[in-house]
């Protein structure tokens, strides 16, 4: 069988890539040890960061990119904005021309305000610089028979003023370019996998393609794409609705609120719910055979550069002040004096950032305390880890940054290897990339961002097979 031809939007370091094609012929699940049967080639991809200096190509995840997937007659990877190649203005021919034929279009993109701008003549007009509707002009143009989306989970609550919409915007373009879309908030770590990242993956089906769903609600709660991939129990009653206005509509007043975690869209009819993960512990072992808890993942000791070490001894160069509401009561790791807290040592720092606070600070309309809960000052080496976020990387102490223990009082950060396996990415995946002809070496920083980008690519590798083994 042709293989399924894939175009990777937002593509940063290649997640859903290796999700579906595996790497060098390998699966992730089995952390790139066993085959994985793939039949998917991506055929053209994109990323460009709006924020770096640096021109698309050289830029750092573009450089990841080409290292690993050098360009091939059958694959290219276009370094620069997207809206150079497909936006709402642009004719269908000039698209057309642009993105080549595929039969499934991948991509976490960025999560913006979905509103429509406007009707004219030519159809819906989106906003400009969202990103969506250049997506929405790839659909309207190429019609690809499979979509697959990633996004953060607040997408199916926004805006807070009228919960749901843009989500309910999305559905609304999808159901009238021909899509049966269903969605899923999925946890990694409910699957076994070693991060508890929750994000929102959006499957649409169009009329024109192989999968027919038939009944929704089984589809949704049994036999469907993601109930396979990721089964699960319903949790409370199902909530259905019709979707029948535009999205201009939409726009001006959504009125339904938020959408549930688990959810299908055929025919502008709406059926969701909530869920609980439906596999058992010992069926883990199929979503991420050797990586479960942080501890799975950690790099041999020896190998751990000196600049992660947090040592709980070394003085700062400027010890810090910081004014506590009185009697508030402070961590006993740190020095006090009356309302005033003392911050001597590197460690003192991250314990203070961590710890709960009630702190003096002045704004302009004169002095308030500043009150924030605890959180555990290392992470748990015997529980997936928590949410890798884009500020991951660097030497400074923070409130989200993980911070481990190995010994006593000798505390740690984690090193970009053991990010890029919390994602499931092959070890080393983000250390080098390709600028020109040289080989270059990626910024610490730079790959714990990536990271705080990606996704857990065991996901996408599940639904890849599921995908497949529905449309041979
Ligand atoms: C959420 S990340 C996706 C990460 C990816 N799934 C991975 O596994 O690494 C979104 C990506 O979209 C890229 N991006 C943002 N605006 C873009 C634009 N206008 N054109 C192309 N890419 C863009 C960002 O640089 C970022 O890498």
């Amino acid at each position: 069988m042709e293989k399924l031809r894939v175009v990777e939007l937002f593509a940063g370091v290649g997640g859903f890539r290796l999700g579906l094609e595996g790497w060098k012929g390998k699966s992730a699940s089995s952390n790139y040890k066993k085959k994985l049967d793939s039949n998917y080639q991506v055929v053209w991809s994109n990323q460009w960061e709006p924020s770096s200096k640096r021109e698309g190509k050289l830029q750092e995840a573009n450089s990841v990119y080409h290292l690993r997937w050098p360009d091939t007659d059958g694959s290219v990877h276009f370094p620069e904005d997207i809206s150079k190649k497909v936006a709402p203005e642009m004719t269908s021919k000039e698209v057309s021309e642009n993105i080549p034929d595929h039969d499934l279009l991948v991509g976490g993109f960025p999560c913006q305000d979905y509103s429509v701008a406007g009707v004219n003549t030519k159809g819906l007009e989106g906003k400009k610089g969202v990103l969506w509707w250049n997506i929405h002009k790839i659909l309207e143009v190429k019609k690809p028979k499979y979509v697959f989306l990633e996004n953060v989970d607040r997408l199916l609550k926004t805006p807070t003023n009228d919960r749901g919409r843009d989500f309910a915007i999305m559905l609304a373009t999808m159901r009238d370019l021909g899509y049966t879309v269903e969605w899923r908030v999925i946890n990694a770590a409910d699957y076994g996998m070693p991060q508890r990242r929750r994000r929102v993956y959006i499957l649409a089906y169009h009329s024109k393609s192989a999968i027919k769903v038939k009944d929704a609600k089984e589809w949704m709660l049994t036999n469907g794409l993601m109930a396979s991939a990721f089964p699960i129990i319903q949790k409370g009653g199902i909530v259905e609705f019709e979707l029948n206005q535009s999205p201009a509509e939409i726009t001006k007043k959504f009125g339904e609120g938020k959408f549930f975690d688990a959810g299908i869209m055929k025919d502008g009819l709406v059926k969701m719910c909530s869920y609980d993960a439906g596999i058992s512990v010992e069926e883990y072992k199929k979503y991420s055979a050797e990586y479960r808890v942080l501890r799975d993942v950690l790099i041999d000791e020896k190998d751990v550069p000196s600049s992660f070490i947090v040592d709980g001894n070394k003085p700062l160069k400027q010890p810090l002040e910081r004014i506590f509401l009185d009697g508030f009561p402070v961590d006993e790791r740190l020095d006090r004096k009356g309302n005033v807290v003392q911050l001597t040592t590197e460690l003192h720092k991250w314990v203070y950032l961590k710890g709960k606070k009630a702190e003096e600070r002045t704004s302009s309309k004169g002095v308030f305390y500043y009150k924030e809960g605890p959180m555990n000052l290392t992470d748990s080496l015997e529980l997936p880890s928590r949410t890798i976020i884009t500020s991951e990387g660097g030497p400074g102490a923070s409130r989200f940054k993980h911070l481990i223990e190995l010994q006593p009082n000798v505390y740690r950060r984690l090193v970009p290897e053991e990010l890029e396996r919390l994602n499931m990415f092959p070890t080393g995946h983000t250390e080098k990339g390709k600028a020109g002809e040289a080989e270059v070496k990626i910024p610490d920083a730079k790959r714990a961002f990536f990271m705080g980008n990606a996704l857990v690519v065991g996901i996408i590798e599940k639904v890849g097979l599921e995908l497949n083994r529905r449309v041979k």
